[in-house]
This record gives C-alpha cells, structure tokens and sequence, in this order.
C-alpha cells in the first residue's frame, strides 16, 4: 500500500512449490510465494515500514536491505536473527540522494548461501522524484539468479566444490525466467537496470546489435554517462544501470562471455555463450524522445582519510579428521559473531585497502554505506577509475589491491564480507563497530 510519503509491505518467508520444467515440481523457497521475490519500490524520503514474517520451518532469517544506508539494527545483520515463526518490522527511511538500485536478501548465521539459492532475493527500487533519465526511456528491470536441478526437479545440496567455488548453477535466469523475449522499437532509448542475484556468478555480458552506455552503478546514476561500453561486467551482488539504443531492427541476444574468475578443482563451468535474454527489435520507429542528459548528478568529494585500514583475503585448504577442510579468511580470521574485528567512528572518512592474496576473485561488500573505488593495483600497476560512482560490491581479483574511500554514517555493528555466499558463510566476514 501507498500514500504519500510513507510505504508498507509484508514479506514471509515460506516454502513454496513452482515448475521450472513443464511437469517437474521444484520445492523453494519464496517471498510472498515468488521467487525472485517481489519487487519493492519506493521513493528517496518515503518512510519504509515491512513487515517480515519467517515461516521456514527451523531456520532463522532476516531480511537484509543490500546497499542502503539503514540504521544497523534495521539491516538484517546476523546479529539480529529472526526466529522461526517469529516475526519483524523493519523501518527506515532512504534519504535524498539514494535513488538506485538495490536488493534484499536473507543474511542468517552460516544460512545465507542456502536461502538464497532456494529462491529468496528480490530487486528494492529507490525512484528519486526528480530523475535526469526522460521518463520516456522506460526503467526494464533485470534480476538475474540461476539454478541447478536435479532430474527429479529438486534443487540438490551443495557438494564440496560449491562450497568452494560458491554455487554456479546450470540456468541463469531472468526475473525468475529462462531466457525471455523483450521488444523495442528500433531507434529508442531504453533504461534498463541489471542486478546480479547469484550467489557465485560472475556475469561479463555482451548485447551486439546495440549501443549502450553505463548510467549507473549499485549506488545510484553515475557522474556522467559512460557511452560505448561493448561489454557490461556484473560479479556477484553488482548492479549497473544502462540506457541502450538498437539501431536496426531484427533480433538479438544478451549473451555471457567467458570469465576466468579463478576456479577450484575440476568440473569449471562453461560461462560463455548463454544467451540470457532475446531482444527482438521492431520496424517501428518509437515515439521521439530526448536525449541523455550530460550530467547525471554531482557525487560528493569525500576528502582525505582520518585513518587507513588493510583487509587481506586468503584461502586455506588442509586434511582435518573430517576430510578436507576450507578456511576463508579475512586478516587470517574467519568470522566470529561476538568478536568486534574493527571500531570506527561515525562520520570519519576512512581508506580501506582490500587486498587479495588467494587464488580467486573475491567480491568484497559492506553494508550500511555506498563508497568510492579510489584505485585497483594488480602487478605492480595502478588503475584509477575513469568516473565516479557510488558502490557498495567490488570485485577484487585474485593478487589485486583496491582502495576505497567511504564513510559511515550511522553508528552500529556493520559486516563486510565476500559476497560469494559460500564463502561469506564459511567465515569470509568480518564487523565493523560503528560508534
Ligand atoms: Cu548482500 Cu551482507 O550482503
Ligand atoms: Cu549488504
Ligand atoms: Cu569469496
């Protein structure tokens, strides 16, 4: 429901049945029965009131608002778990100036990875009541998740190398659909948003046949448009906003290129040449529409940093008694919720340095804030970015360094974590006290 200004939902988390395969039943888990769950959109200033109802039999869960500056003891942290058949209202208000796109998901104790596979994630839209974008651009939202299944329609466990990869499943889909079909009319400018969903996907996508320019990133428009991007790159939890233009009329795909984000063990799986979406583009001329503004919006200079803090991701495989063991660790700890890993001060602008020194790419997120890529080092060279952008997922490749600038706003406990789910699960977290 909505009135001016103020926005309530509800969300239960409940186990629900769908058909992915025309005559297999696939048990999941869902939002409000749907999966990705439905698709909540407010505006910056509205007062957020959902409502969370956890009707998963024996398991905790939370819902976590992925990317927004909310009070930390509205985020959903593992600290504030939900019981089963318990219920929480979770209130906040995104301010001005945090249109974007984002996403909620669960982020229990050692439960995220599995939640998420099984089907509860969903797209959280903050509109901005004045949007540079003509609203004769549309705004087409694409949540990609993907999927394993088993021949009896089932989702299987995970097996060790997903636990160690993180899950990669065989079918990437499409707001919850095998590769669907979207028209456009030839000549038009289109908006389109793309949020990586997966637990464990990197997506490095190319759409040939159109011309595309970055507009935004995961918090919110950038700068100013980025045009000519021939290929969009989404590791797991990124989004990007783009504006695409077909230029002849026919058929065309949104298709994944390969990507070598450092697998483990046997059995990689082929990332490229999915197509993903079809994009038939018709004769008809669209209506006239006017151009992409020269400026999106100012992103503030957050100034220099009161202090540098360094955060090294590593890997560690050795035989325990129980067979293999994996570590993932993050200042060679593995997270522990009672252990406060950093204190920080609200409003102090900080450098942090995330370096990788394991043998995969790992996706660094934090919560509570969006910051600013200062640069990447990775064999003895430095790249600065080309734009300013607010984000709140970066992917680090393996032997990569790279620096971000931020700032926290809000005092409270805040977790930074590898965004593959696996490996956030098995420890690679960490929590920053807000004070
Ligand atoms: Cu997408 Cu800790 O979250
Ligand atoms: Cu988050
Ligand atoms: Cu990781």
């Amino acid at each position: 429901s909505q009135q001016a200004g103020v926005f309530e939902a509800e969300l239960t988390a409940a186990p629900a049945s769908t058909s992915f395969v025309p005559g297999l039943e696939t048990p999941i888990l869902a939002y409000n029965g749907i999966t990705p769950g439905p698709v909540i959109e407010v505006f910056e200033g509205d007062r957020v009131s959902i409502t969370f109802r956890n009707r998963l039999p024996d398991q905790e869960s939370t819902i976590h608002w992925h990317g927004l500056p909310v009070p930390a003891d509205q985020d959903g942290n593992p600290v504030s778990p939900v019981l089963p058949d318990a219920e929480q209202t979770y209130s906040f208000e995104p301010p001005k100036g945090s249109a974007g796109t984002y996403w909620y998901h669960p982020h229990p104790h050692g439960k995220t990875a599995s939640q998420v596979y099984r089907g509860l994630a969903g797209a959280f839209l903050v509109k901005a009541k004045d949007d540079p974008i003509p609203a004769s651009y549309g705004d087409t939202l694409f949540v990609f998740t993907d999927l394993r299944l088993a021949a009896d329609g089932t989702l299987p466990e995970s097996t060790m190398a997903d636990l160690m990869n993180g899950r990669v499943g065989d079918h990437v889909l499409v707001n919850g659909q095998k590769n669907p079909v979207l028209t456009v009319a030839v000549g038009e400018f289109r908006r389109f948003r793309l949020l990586n969903a997966t637990n464990a996907r990197f997506l490095r996508l190319s759409l040939a046949g159109a011309s595309l320019t970055l507009i935004g990133s995961d918090g919110g428009l950038l700068e100013t448009p980025v045009a000519d991007a021939d290929e969009l790159f989404l590791a797991p939890a990124e989004r990007l906003e783009i504006v695409a233009r077909f230029d002849k009329p026919g058929t065309m795909s949104l298709r994944t290129l390969g990507y070598d984000r450092g697998w483990m063990g046997p059995n990689r799986p082929e990332e490229a040449g999915k197509d993903l979406l079809t994009v038939r583009v018709s004769e008809d001329r669209g209506p006239s529409q006017p151009p992409l503004p020269g400026r999106l919006r100012p992103i503030p200079d957050l100034g220099p940093p009161a202090v540098t803090r360094r955060f090294v991701f590593t890997e560690t495989m050795s035989m325990g008694a129980g067979g293999m063991e994996m570590g993932f660790l993050i200042n060679g700890a593995a997270f522990h919720m009672n252990r406060v890993d950093v204190v920080s001060k609200a409003g102090q602008v900080e450098l942090w340095e995330i370096a990788n020194q394991a043998d995969m790419d790992h996706p660094f997120h934090l919560h509570g804030t969006q910051f600013q890529i200062v640069e990447r080092e990775s064999e003895g060279k430095v790249t600065k970015p080309a734009f300013r952008a607010l984000k709140d997922t970066v992917n680090v490749r393996r032997g990569e360094t790279v620096r971000i600038l931020l700032r926290q706003d809000l005092p409270g406990p805040r977790m930074y974590h590898c965004h593959i789910l696996e490996h956030e699960d098995l420890g690679m977290m960490g929590l920053v006290n807000v004070e």
